[in-house]
């Protein structure tokens, strides 16, 4: 087992190029090359110095990506029509407990209970349970989700949760940094642009065998004091993740989001719920995703760590294959074929009907950048995961949205 060290030190400060030099001479005696997972890791959730942690504000025109929901609430009001829809299908239990992963700046989530609370669901009837690694962001999400209601922002006694406050549709909210610690209770779970930042190893096919694509310090004329090597022999992500037949020369595995979709699968089993799993991604088919964003623009992984997001498509295929013992899936579906099964495009129609003419530029224009397939609308999937005692029933009443397109 190699020792892995990572690359901000003790003082979670990022590295500048002498202390970055020491540490190439410390790594080539005391340590290795550290996995694509660990540098993920470190990278963007140091607490500190992480891409999440810095306080910037990366999404939108100034920041480094837009998200759907950052580009039209009509992107929320489908997930909540959605969610409306489902939850009356599977008994409309109450309270309804909605859980978030990685809710960025809270939109989509602001823009859900909006629509619930036209129909009726808001206050006790609700709690929303937020898994959010960055603090930072996290008051980002408060102010969005609980504009002008007074908090009671304190940590929980237990210290489950690290923050708690009250919607504007009078809802309790939680912070959290991990899922179990999350009532077990029915849910539904939502998870949009989530997956893809989970962090990868990056296998390699060889004659020898698979090894492993690995991070080292790069002493040579390098541009950034970093650079990748193969494992010489097998690792412990080699032999986790390549039985059976893979017929791709390179494979990237994210063991988080395994034991994920593993702990999803148990609560929804155990407790009943439903989740929407929205990114971009494939099934099983691609190879080297591995990136990097700045500023709009693909950017080097290992340039400048701790400034770009770093992210890799989400292999559905696989999110599948940890489930498929307890519950059914839906999908993937295209985003735009979920979108315009919901009724989007009707939507779209009501709201140029009432909308004030400066404002149709900007509805058409969302509506196309969520929707065309050359823009967001086919790179983009919908996955829905359901307990597995409602299969037969789903397949008279396939989930909204999907239109029987289950396994
Ligand atoms: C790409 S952003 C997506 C934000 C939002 N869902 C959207 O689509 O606009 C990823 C989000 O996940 C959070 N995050 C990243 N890794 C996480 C982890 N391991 N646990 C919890 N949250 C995490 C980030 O802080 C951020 O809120």
């Amino acid at each position: 087992m190699m020792r892995q060290l990572g690359w901000f030190g003790s003082t979670g400060k990022r590295l500048g190029v002498g202390q970055l030099q020491v540490l190439t001479r410390m790594t080539k005696r005391m340590a290795g090359p550290i996995t694509i997972h660990d540098y993920m890791k470190e990278v963007l959730i140091n607490p500190i110095s992480g891409y999440y942690s810095t306080g910037k504000d990366m999404f939108g025109a100034q920041g480094d990506y837009i998200t759907s929901p950052e580009i039209s609430p009509m992107f929320g009001e489908m997930v909540a029509i959605w969610i409306m829809s489902e939850w009356y299908k599977l008994g409309s239990p109450r309270p309804l407990q909605l859980v978030e992963f990685g809710p960025g700046r809270g939109t989509l989530m602001h823009d859900v209970l909006v629509v619930l609370k036209r129909f009726g669901l808001h206050g006790d009837d609700l709690s929303v349970q937020l898994i959010e690694v960055s603090e930072e962001l996290s008051v980002k999400q408060k102010n969005k989700l609980c504009d002008g209601v007074s908090s009671n922002e304190e940590q929980s006694e237990d210290e489950l949760y690290y923050k708690a406050s009250t919607t504007s549709t009078g809802s309790p909210v939680f912070w959290y940094r991990h899922l179990s610690l999350v009532p077990k209770t029915f849910t539904v779970y939502l998870a949009h642009e989530f997956f893809d930042v989970l962090p990868i190893h990056k296998l390699h096919k060889t004659k020898d065998g698979w090894r492993e694509i690995l991070i080292d310090m790069d002493e040579g004329n390098g541009p950034h004091h970093l650079r990748y090597v193969l494992s010489n022999n097998p690792t412990p992500a080699t032999k986790i993740f390549t039985e059976g037949e893979d017929t791709r020369e390179c494979i990237e595995v994210s063991p988080d989001a395994a034991v994920l979709c593993k702990e999803l699968a148990t609560r929804i089993e155990e407790d009943g719920g439903i989740a929407l799993i929205i990114d971009y991604g494939h099934n099983g088919v691609d190879t080297d995703t591995f990136r990097a964003f700045k500023n709009h623009k693909q950017h080097d992984p290992l340039c400048e760590p701790g400034t770009a997001d770093l992210t890799a498509d989400v292999d559905f295929d696989f999110l599948k294959k940890q489930v498929k013992e307890k519950l059914v899936t839906f999908g993937p579906v295209t985003q735009s074929s979920f979108l315009i099964n919901m009724g989007m495009e009707t939507r779209l129609h009501n709201l140029l009907k009432q909308c004030k003419p400066e404002e149709k530029k900007n509805l058409i224009s969302g509506f196309r950048m969520l929707t065309e397939p050359k823009q967001m609308g086919e790179k983009f999937k919908f996955l829905a995961f359901y307990p597995a005692v409602v299969k037969d029933f789903l397949l008279k009443f396939p989930p909204a949205g999907f239109i029987r397109n289950t396994d």
